[in-house]
């Protein structure tokens, strides 16, 4: 059987900072309350020009180049979102186009913040089962475009982002042991309502209903500490290993307190432990893998580590996996990669153009000879 392993890994984050002093602008909060209760002090926000889609093509093309894969190579496009550019058509196909992946194919995958870990483990089952043999699996999200900024039980908490895996097949694991899981009778502890089939637009069919994200901060907290601790326990004793085998632990990136409180339950030392939440609060689907490339660029994990990857969100839904790392990635890209990448992008939207105009002009064609047959 063949086993999956990340070959290439790549994150964006948007440029506009939006920090604790300048939220206490817009709302009845302080730097103070926001530090002591999450461990935020700034998120990133993207640019009303920005989509879902913008950010996740950047992180896929860091992830391609680390790899030295180029689009064309790849079997399937997967986006984590639960913030996707439209209903319909997927995110992922948006990306694949822009990132001529010809040859793949591309799907959303919506499990919340528990996304990326969710869509990590069925491309790691596809390449197992000889279905695909290189996956990009990007997480990408834009939840700040569904905060009610006056909502200070929530606005305080989340950032945009972006951060993508290449996973290709391979001879040694890779992706050891995974878990997924999902309680739906706390769907509404976490939920943006509107948008969807269940909420329509209102009467006078303009304004829709329940736009905003809401969410019950406390029953939440409680149960990701014990939801973190038990699937992180899962997959590190179905990967045959002890805790003492894990050398970095990388939970979602939701708030300190859950993060330190899961570590100190699992009984691992605060050094094997990764945050980032301070600088960019919860970037939803895209929170694990930006930390992923933290973790790496900071020179937390060599080749040969074990890392167990934790993550939940509404759903309620979680999913975890431990994986040994096996890619040397490179300190520095090629000074050419910007360039080459230019131009395969360029590349990429010019035949995409001309697909468009070549299927105006069949469709031209056919009416004329239809019309006169
Ligand atoms: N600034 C100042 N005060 C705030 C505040 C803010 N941003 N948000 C809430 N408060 C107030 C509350 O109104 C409450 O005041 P009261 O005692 O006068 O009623 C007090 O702080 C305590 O509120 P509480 O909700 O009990 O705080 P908490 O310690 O549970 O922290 C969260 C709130 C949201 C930070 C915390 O519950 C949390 O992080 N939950 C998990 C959320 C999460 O991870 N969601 C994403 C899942 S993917």
């Amino acid at each position: 059987m063949k086993r999956a392993k990340i070959i290439g890994v790549g994150a964006y984050a948007p440029r506009r900072v939006l920090t604790n002093p300048e939220l206490e602008k817009m709302v009845a909060t302080s730097d103070e309350w926001i530090v002591q209760r999450t461990g935020i002090r700034e998120r990133r926000i993207a640019d009303p020009s920005e989509a879902t889609s913008d950010l996740a093509v950047k992180a896929g093309l860091q992830a391609l180049a680390v790899a030295e894969t180029h689009g064309s190579e790849v079997d399937l496009v997967v986006v984590a979102t639960c913030t996707p550019d439209h209903v319909m058509p997927s995110t992922a196909s948006i990306v694949q186009n822009r990132l001529g992946a010809t040859g793949a194919g591309a799907m959303d995958v919506n499990a919340a913040c528990a996304g990326f870990v969710y869509a990590l483990n069925m491309a790691a089952g596809l390449i197992e089962s000889g279905r695909a043999k290189t996956v990009l699996v990007i997480g990408a999200d834009e939840l700040s475009i569904y905060l009610n900024w006056k909502d200070r039980n929530t606005c305080i908490l989340f950032g945009d982002g972006a951060g993508a895996v290449l996973l290709k097949a391979g001879d040694e694991p890779g992706i050891m042991s995974s878990t997924m899981g999902s309680d739906g009778s706390g769907a509404g502890l976490l939920t943006i309502p509107g948008g969807g089939s269940r909420f329509r637009m209102s009467a006078n069919g303009k304004k829709p209903v329940g736009q905003y994200l809401t969410m019950n901060g406390s029953q939440v907290f409680r149960w990701a500490t014990q939801m973190m601790t038990g699937a992180a326990e899962q997959v590190i004793a179905s990967s045959g290993l002890n805790l003492e085998e894990i050398d970095l632990f990388i939970p979602h990136q939701a708030n300190m307190r859950i993060i330190e409180s899961t570590a100190k339950r699992l009984g691992l030392a605060p050094d094997k432990v990764f945050a980032n939440v301070d600088r960019y609060g919860n970037t939803s689907a895209a929170s694990i893998p930006i930390a992923l490339c933290e973790a790496l660029d900071k020179g937390l994990i060599k080749v040969g580590d074990n890392v167990v990857l934790t993550s939940f969100g509404a759903g309620l839904s979680w999913a975890a996996v431990a994986l040994r790392w096996s890619a040397e990635i490179p300190e520095r890209l090629s000074p050419w990669v910007p360039f080459r990448q230019t131009f395969e992008t360029r590349v990429a939207a010019v035949r995409s153009a001309l697909r468009r105009q070549q299927r105006r002009v069949g469709t031209v064609i056919d009416e004329t000879l239809h019309r006169d047959s």
